[in-house]
């Protein structure tokens, strides 16, 4: 196994685009040897958020990124990147002096409850191997008002009380997701070990859903391939990304 990966970053600036997934998808298919190269944007009039939901941004005022990685990674190790994303998010604004902040399975940034960023990974797998993953961040900078969001939403701004220069968050989030990236292929176990240790509601009881209606339940981690394993009761119970949804 490789364990060094050395990210060198190739950013392109967009002033609009529909989303910079889509935009990103579009390159690398033309362009299969891209990884690092990061397509940020203004504005995005189609941005995607998960579970087929809308990322809605006001124009120029956060950070939109699209990121090419190409792990070359093992399909059921998928969730590494995930957890390896979280965790650049999390350094990043832990150093930038934001308090309170945890990451919420799979991928969100919370501070306290108030979200703050989104990240939404679109792998495309060949045979066994991720050949490509675009790794879109949505990261609110210095957007005071939200509307249409799932959760209440936060930003640098509203939580520093200072607006701050959306390029030098970008270029201080890249810093911290070439060290996770690189951690990834050295330590994997690391990853794994920091992601549960900032995960939102660990060992605490809350509500949930599933097709079965609301329940309560404690989270205790998350398995190798990203489920959430819940303890209900006396059993310990994992679920996907589509089957849940926290109710707090
Ligand atoms: C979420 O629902 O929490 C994920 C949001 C991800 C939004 C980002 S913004 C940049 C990139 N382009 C997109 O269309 N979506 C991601």
């Amino acid at each position: 196994m490789e364990v060094f990966k050395d990210l060198k970053f190739n950013i392109v600036h967009l002033n609009s685009t529909t989303s910079t997934n889509i935009h990103a998808h579009q390159f690398v298919e033309q362009n299969p040897q891209s990884e690092g190269v990061v397509f940020c944007a203004d504005f995005q009039d189609r941005g995607k958020g998960q579970k087929g939901s809308k990322w809605q941004s006001d124009s120029g005022l956060n950070l939109l990124l699209s990121l090419i990685l190409c792990p070359q990674f093992k399909v059921q190790k998928r969730f590494l990147i995930s957890q390896a994303v979280s965790l650049a998010l999390f350094t990043a604004l832990d150093k930038l002096s934001v308090d309170e902040l945890s990451i919420k399975w799979p991928n969100d940034i919370l501070v306290g409850s108030k979200k703050i960023a989104g990240v939404l990974i679109e792998n495309s797998i060949k045979g066994n191997l991720i050949n490509h993953s675009i790794v879109g961040i949505g990261l609110n900078v210095n957007q005071t008002e939200f509307k249409e969001m799932d959760r209440e939403a936060t930003s640098l701004q509203l939580e520093l009380e200072n607006s701050l220069d959306v390029k030098e968050v970008l270029h201080f989030l890249l810093k911290e997701l070439k060290t996770y990236y690189s951690l990834l292929f050295s330590n994997p176990n690391r990853i794994e070990e920091l992601y549960n240790a900032k995960l939102y509601g660990f060992g605490v009881s809350l509500p949930f859903q599933d097709e079965n209606g609301i329940f309560n339940g404690i989270i205790k981690g998350v398995s190798s391939i990203g489920e959430l394993q819940i303890q209900i009761g006396e059993a310990i119970e994992n679920y996907g990304i589509k089957e849940l949804s926290f109710k707090a």
